[in-house]
């Protein structure tokens, strides 16, 4: 997949062209994966199901990166962003729209995690679940739930 945005960019799933050492520089200053290595993003992307890159000409300008549990069709939409001097003109939305919906799991049921992004995400589909959902782990404190 390789698709041609407005403005001189690009989307492109092709792994080889993803920029690591400017993936990692982004990612390791990022909220979620503070501190993260060259050698552990290299892990992560060998065992994701599809990275997306954003271009323009060579330089990598955003990234979006994806884990599948084929046996429950679920996906794991992680570690997307674009840079900060081309945010605001769509460029997420395109991007997070290619990964989503554009690339073999666009039938899964997707799940992902964001301090602040839910505006974005709610644009390609993403809600809150419903009450049929229980989460563990990490930032989740037990409670009865209130659906028995
Ligand atoms: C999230 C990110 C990829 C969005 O990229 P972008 O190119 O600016 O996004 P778009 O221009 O396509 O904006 C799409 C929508 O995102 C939401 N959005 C964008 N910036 C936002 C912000 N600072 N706060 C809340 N919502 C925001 C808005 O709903 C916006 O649509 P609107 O302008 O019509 O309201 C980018 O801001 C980024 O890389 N941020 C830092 C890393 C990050 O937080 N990644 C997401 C982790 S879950």
């Amino acid at each position: 997949m390789r698709r041609v945005l407005d403005g001189g960019f690009e989307l492109d799933d092709e792994r080889s062209r993803i920029d690591l050492d400017a993936i990692t520089a982004f990612l390791t200053e990022s909220y979620w994966a503070e501190g993260r290595s060259r050698e552990e993003q290299s892990r992560l992307n060998d065992e994701s199901a599809r990275l997306v890159g954003l271009y323009r000409g060579t330089e990598q300008v955003g990234f979006a990166r994806v884990s599948y549990w084929e046996t429950r069709n679920v996906a794991f939409l992680n570690d997307v962003y674009v840079l900060d001097e081309h945010r605001g003109h769509g460029l997420g939305v395109e991007l997070v729209r290619e990964t989503v919906d554009g690339g073999p799991h666009a039938d899964a049921l997707w799940l992902l995690r964001t301090n602040d992004m839910h505006r974005l995400y709610a644009k390609l589909g993403f809600g809150l679940p419903d009450e049929k959902w229980m989460v563990r782990g990490r930032g989740v404190s037990a409670a009865a739930p209130s659906h028995p």
